[in-house]
């Protein structure tokens, strides 16, 4: 182990600066290297600490100076995930802009918006054929030819940096590419790297484990572990039969990937999205995702990046029970050592649930008893991703409030499928199983909302409600804390991809459907006034404009449910060292009534509507009256 030592030389050229910078990091976060590494490796861990920090310290000398200043800038700040101003976007770059050079292109597009977080899908080199949207990787370190090279990824970090955005990838680190050299060389019979992945010779293992394993994917991928002739074995593949699972009790995987963290970190990468971070770590008897291990795994990343580039982020992307989710921000030992942002998944649910059923209470339930997260890490907020939304309504949650779960969650598949009366949505099911009956469900934000089919109709007074509607959502999304992230399309209220199903590979993944090509036509109207496309995007740029202006909703502060007078209106309250917010949404299309004495009691009554910039006026009966879908961000200062 190298010995560390911090001592400052007031006239050090800049080389020696650069050193001592070094080994004050590694003083710091060597600590937190060893402590994620012992449980795991045992006796190797010391010797594996040393490469690690071997290849940490190769790449914080091949970084540039560009992102070290970048390092000491987000050193100086470390609270840049939770600015207000952070808003996200996510795209597929061909979907959104042809290819890396072209997306450079969009970033005054982006910048309109808002925009200071990119995620660009998958953009590795994957296997040929279908590749589930990317995520199956055949070489880490090689950009998707149709999309550029290396050098055009650098290019756009730049640009991005350059005005003010950061970028987002995703590091798939759960599985590989079946066509990925690592697997290729297993199939060839290479014993080293049989061992980067669990392979069984026959079924005893494998039907042990799937004893208590759920199904990603039962429609197209059914069971959890393919047979292989070339390998002469089960390989586990948890997610499609060409996704191999790696085996992280294996050290050489856990020192590949640091490599090619950091070298993804050295191109001016901003954020790795932890793709499916869940399913890392195998134990018999368990549903094998969430393992202790995956957060000490997380732990030495992390601190390895700390060291070399802490300019890097990390966001877990773990779709998990609610009581689960915290350990990925960091619970125990690991709090503050693990990824800095996670999916809220449940505020997604919840706010689909609340419009559908126009009735606040079980999202009250459900958001007001998770527990807090850590205040240095951040929720990602989101209406809708590139996945399909499972319906994670707990049992427990609906119980308290007298409702079967499984029955709600029946209710929203189908009333986004649009097949409940009144529904308007027009999502598509995804992996129906008839087993336990669960129904996920495909769909834009537009066509979930109802404002696809408003727009069919071009009934105004519909259009203008499922706009409103839309607007609703959004705000909660960007009033929560954390980075709310909007999904490409949804910024102008693109409908669903009518022919998601042409094109090759996609026959069987009907979340195609949800990922559309950017309607460049339709972005063009979005200055035209009165049209759809201006009206939500207008209003997200108006969302956005006055969150950046409100610190009360820095990231740090935990968002607390208000209470309920009236089913149909949800209030929040965010309390900041500044001063009170509290947001009032009428998730219904009637006007409702919220009493004045509720907002004195709340130390509102004199507060202004930092949306509007008007007071707060109270109407007949002393309330103050909601129009639909209408919301308040109340400030006191
Ligand atoms: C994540 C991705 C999803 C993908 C899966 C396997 O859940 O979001 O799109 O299918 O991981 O990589």
């Amino acid at each position: 182990m190298p010995a560390v030592t911090v001592t400052p030389t007031s006239s050090a050229p800049i080389s020696d600066e650069r050193d001592l910078m070094f080994r004050a990091r590694l003083h710091r976060w060597l600590p937190d290297v060893l402590d994620g590494l012992r449980p795991l490796y045992d006796d190797r861990a010391d010797a594996l600490a040393d490469d690690l920090i071997d290849l940490a310290r190769a790449a914080y000398d091949a970084r540039s100076p560009e992102l070290h200043a970048r390092d000491l800038e987000r050193l100086l700040r470390p609270d840049w995930l939770q600015d207000p101003s952070m808003l996200g976007y996510a795209a597929y770059t061909e979907r959104f802009a042809g290819d890396l050079r072209g997306l450079i292109d969009e970033i005054p597009y982006l910048d309109e918006l808002g925009v200071r977080y990119l995620h660009l899908m998958p953009l590795l080199r994957p296997r040929e054929g279908d590749n589930d949207g990317g995520y199956a990787v055949a070489d880490y370190r090689a950009v998707r030819p149709d999309l550029g090279s290396m050098d055009d990824l650098e290019a756009l970090t730049h640009a991005l940096h350059e005005a003010g955005m950061s970028l987002t990838l995703d590091l798939v680190l759960n599985h590989v590419a079946r066509e990925h050299d690592w697997a290729a060389k297993a199939r060839a019979g290479d014993p080293a790297y049989r061992e980067y992945f669990h392979v069984f010779a026959d079924r005893a293992m494998p039907d042990a484990y799937e004893a208590s394993l759920p199904e990603v994917f039962p429609d197209f991928a059914p069971g959890n572990f393919t047979w292989d002739d070339e390998l002469g074995g089960w390989v586990w593949t948890t997610f499609n039969e060409w996704q191999w699972d790696l085996n992280w009790s294996n050290p050489a995987v856990l020192k590949e990937f640091v490599s090619i963290i950091l070298d993804l970190a050295n191109r001016g990468v901003d954020v790795l999205r932890l793709d499916a971070i869940a399913f890392m770590w195998k134990r018999l008897g368990t549903d094998c995702q969430g393992e202790p291990e995956v957060h000490a795994v997380t732990q030495v990343l992390r601190a390895i990046t700390r060291i070399a580039c802490p300019a890097v982020a990390f966001k877990a992307e773990a779709i998990v029970a609610p009581t689960k989710l915290l350990a990925y921000l960091g619970s125990g030992s690991h709090t503050g050592k693990v990824s800095d942002l996670a999916y809220h998944n449940s505020l997604m649910v919840q706010i689909w649930s609340m419009l559908a059923a126009r009735d606040v209470r079980l999202a009250a339930q459900a958001l007001g008893n998770l527990p807090p997260k850590p205040p240095t890490a951040t929720w990602l907020t989101y209406l809708r991703c590139h996945d399909d939304i499972g319906w994670a309504i707990m049992d427990e949650d609906a119980g308290a409030l007298g409702l079967s779960g499984h029955g709600h969650r029946s209710f929203l598949a189908h009333w986004y499928a649009g097949d409940f009366p009144g529904s308007t949505a027009k999502g598509l099911v995804f992996q129906y199983n008839p087993a336990t009956d669960d129904r996920r469900t495909s769909g834009t934000a537009a066509s979930l909302i109802g404002l696809d089919a408003a727009e069919e109709s071009a009934d105004p007074v519909r259009i203008a409600s499922a706009a409103a509607a839309l607007r609703l959502s959004h705000s909660l999304i960007m009033s929560w804390g954390g980075v709310p992230v909007i999904w490409s399309g949804d910024e102008l209220g693109q409908a669903n991809d009518r022919e998601w199903a042409s094109e090759p590979g996609h026959e069987d993944d009907n979340r195609w459907a949800h990922r559309p090509r950017l309607d460049h036509d339709r972005a063009t109207t979005r200055h035209t006034q009165g049209s759809v496309a201006a009206t939500v995007f207008g209003d997200l740029v108006e969302l956005a404009r006055v969150r950046a202006s409100l610190p009360h909703l820095h990231g740090s502060v935990e968002t607390a449910i208000g209470p309920i007078d009236d089913p149909g209106i949800l209030v929040t309250v965010r309390d900041h060292p500044i001063g009170r917010f509290v947001g009032v949404h009428n998730v219904t299309e009637r006007r409702r009534a919220w009493p004045s004495w509720r907002a004195r009691e709340l130390d509102v009554a004199d507060a202004v509507d930092a949306l509007t910039g008007s007071r707060l006026e109270w109407g007949e009966g002393d309330q103050v009256w909601l129009e639909p879908y209408e919301v308040l961000w109340l400030t006191t200062n």
